[in-house]
């Protein structure tokens, strides 16, 4: 199965000014749904408070922090699922990973929640694909696969 995080970021790394920011900043929303539609959605509990709505059309899967991220992942029948964030869920799941898929937006915070928060080991990630934003120009997802 593929593991895909997604998310957008700042230039310098951030996915949020804090915990419960409800993120408006973001510009790739309709990518987002597109790509994740009928797949399920792996979430932490903070950012599932900040969603306005349902993800409709997407299991939702709100983890929280004594969950067993092998036996989440081990429940999910799909060929495909998403790690949405926050920055502990990624970390979280980080040994799951296959791949990551990150549109860089222009901004830069200084502080907040980076992509993986107390992350310990590196990753090596392989460049495999770049998607423009819909509608939005110079915008661009960058697609890349986990080396194992
Ligand atoms: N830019 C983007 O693409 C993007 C995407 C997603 C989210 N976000 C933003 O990211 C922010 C949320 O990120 P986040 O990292 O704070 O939260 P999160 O990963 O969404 O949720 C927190 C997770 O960590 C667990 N946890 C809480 N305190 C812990 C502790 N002391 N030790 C171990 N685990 C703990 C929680 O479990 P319990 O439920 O048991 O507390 C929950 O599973 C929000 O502002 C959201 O809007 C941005």
């Amino acid at each position: 199965m593929d593991v895909i995080l997604i998310a957008a970021t700042t230039v310098d790394g951030y996915i949020a000014r804090h915990s419960n920011e409800v993120i408006d900043w973001t510009l790739d929303l309709h990518l987002f749904k597109e790509q994740t539609m009928g797949c399920p959605v792996i979430m932490g509990s903070n950012t599932k408070k900040t969603l306005k709505v349902d993800l409709s059309g997407r299991e939702e899967v709100v983890v929280h922090r004594h969950d067993n991220p092998k036996k989440i992942l081990n429940n999910i029948k799909t060929k495909k699922c998403f790690v949405i964030g926050g920055g502990r869920v990624n970390t979280m799941f980080s040994p799951y990973l296959t791949h990551i898929y990150l549109t860089f937006h222009p901004l830069v915070f200084t502080k907040g929640i980076k992509l993986f928060t107390g992350l310990k080991n590196e990753m090596k990630l392989i460049p495999i694909n770049v998607v423009p934003v819909l509608n939005r120009k110079n915008l661009f997802q960058f697609q890349y696969k986990i080396q194992k």
